[in-house]
């Protein structure tokens, strides 16, 4: 058997988790659900939700990675007790990844298409009713938008042929540092703007009035689920990156940096974008269309608006193409770890099968737009969305705390071994009754409220 290679360094294991948590959760999900949500409140409670939810589970994906050297096909057949069944969290686990990139190819194919819509001057002195226009028009037509879908797929799965330490952890480590500098340039333009100031205090003067506006259960409801979808958890894609790494430091620790970077780059994605708004005068509760059509409108009115904007579509198209590199890597792993395959055999059946596999989220904007499955004007990226997002990442989550805390799973002993050898930060002890009973319960909570807020809400 092969020795299973390791990533070259501490950096490039925490770059290449954080840029598997950074993606469109923290560029296109998390400003506009804090748009719809009121602001700074519903941002307070995303943070309260990190550290008691996200981190916890973080560190157990790494445990289970770090202990098993596997992926998420085979640690659970690893460390599960004989005669047990935990392992089907393995196929649900690559299911999940698989319906994941299914239509998140789609929407990175998209953040490519407007880099070069914007540094074409598609938008140059277009009324805002023709900027929206341009995202329509987009949707309806399948051709360009598989063409962008490809060129995002090939992108990522050649540079995972290259190797892990080669293509996987050079290139994100290149990609994830022009990101945020771009970022932080963003960051400086956008506050400086005449009339920022309306937008700052929109985003980080809490007022919790809106909070019952919105009804308190929906917005801490909200602000749950952007928690576990932005941190990546319940479906191993974490899990993998533990595999990588030695025992030279806490999970716990790991877990801290990775959650604060991936919290660090949606605050100032935040910060790109609300200032922007109010100086501009758009209502920032626009919803999903806030990225692709509110923002080219802003980029209009701006002076120097065609680089600005070309500069924040590449500052996207980063993040979503390091979140795609990182779960293919995952998805490769799953045949070198089940059928001992080569990385380049890997790569290529996955190649083939993520194209066809992306079609139906592309076709149905148009060819296939008459298939409703979620009710009238879903698409067939809100169920691929929905399957994913509220149903196997909660229910996956639930998997791993459980494992990880009951003594029919790993067990608290094991994983306590694992998450706590090396250097840094513990897992903290008087925690357990909490891990163990407590948080269970509330991601049970936000698995039916998916289903209530969906079906009844
Ligand atoms: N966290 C990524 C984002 O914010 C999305 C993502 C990647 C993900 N891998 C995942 C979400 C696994 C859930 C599970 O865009």
């Amino acid at each position: 058997m092969e020795k299973r290679e390791k990533f070259s360094s501490r950096l490039g294991f925490i770059l290449i988790s954080a840029g598997c948590a950074v993606g469109l959760g923290n560029v296109w999900r998390f400003p506009y659900i804090t748009g719809k949500y009121g602001g700074a409140a519903f941002v307070l409670i995303y943070l309260v939700f990190l550290v008691i939810l996200g981190m916890p589970i973080m560190a157990m994906e790494f445990a289970v990675g770090r202990a098993s050297q596997k992926s998420a096909a085979r640690s659970f057949h690893v460390l599960e007790p004989k005669g047990s069944f935990w392992h089907l969290e393995g196929y649900a686990a690559m299911a999940g990844n698989y319906l994941l990139m299914m239509f998140y190819t789609t929407v990175g194919g998209w953040m490519l298409a407007y880099v070069f819509k914007m540094i074409s001057g598609t938008f140059t002195g277009l009324s805002p009713e023709e900027v929206g226009g341009v995202f329509s028009g987009m949707l309806g037509e399948p051709g360009p938008m598989t063409f962008w879908m490809i060129v995002t797929v090939i992108l990522s799965f050649g540079i995972c042929s290259l190797g892990l330490r080669n293509g996987v952890e050079r290139i994100t480590k290149i990609m994830m540092a022009f990101l945020f500098l771009i970022l932080v340039i963003l960051c400086v333009r956008s506050v400086t703007l005449e009339g920022a100031a309306a937008g700052l205090s929109f985003y980080l003067v809490p007022d919790f009035g809106k909070v019952a506006e919105n009804g308190a259960g929906e917005v801490i409801f909200a602000a749950m689920g952007q928690a576990f979808f932005t941190l990546s958890l319940g479906i191993g894609a974490m899990a993998i990156f533990g595999s990588y790494i030695s025992k030279d430091r806490t999970l716990m620790g790991e877990s801290l940096n990775i959650c604060a970077l991936d919290t660090l780059i949606a605050l100032m994605a935040g910060l790109v974008i609300f200032p922007a708004c109010f100086a501009f005068g758009v209502d920032p509760g626009e919803g999903p269309g806030l990225v692709f059509v509110t923002l080219p409108n802003i980029f209009n009115q701006m002076a120097g608006g065609q680089l600005w904007g070309t500069l924040f579509f590449i500052f996207m198209s980063f993040a979503a193409l390091s979140t795609v590199i990182a779960v293919f890597e995952n998805i490769i792993s799953f045949a070198i770890d089940l059928w001992g395959w080569s990385r380049k055999k890997a790569v290529l059946v996955n190649l083939i099968l993520i194209l066809v596999l992306s079609m139906p989220c592309v076709l149905g904007f148009n060819l296939w737009s008459g298939f409703a499955p979620l009710g009238a004007g879903s698409t067939i990226q809100d169920l691929e969305d929905f399957i994913v997002s509220n149903n196997l990442l909660p229910l996956g989550s639930l998997v791993y705390l459980l494992f990880c805390t009951s003594r029919y799973g790993w067990g608290w002993k094991n994983f306590i071994a694992e998450a706590d050898a090396g250097e840094g930060i513990r897992f903290p002890k008087w925690a357990r009754f909490y891990v163990s009973y407590i948080l269970p319960l509330i991601v049970l909570f936000i698995f039916v409220m998916g289903y209530w807020q969906k079906f009844a809400g």
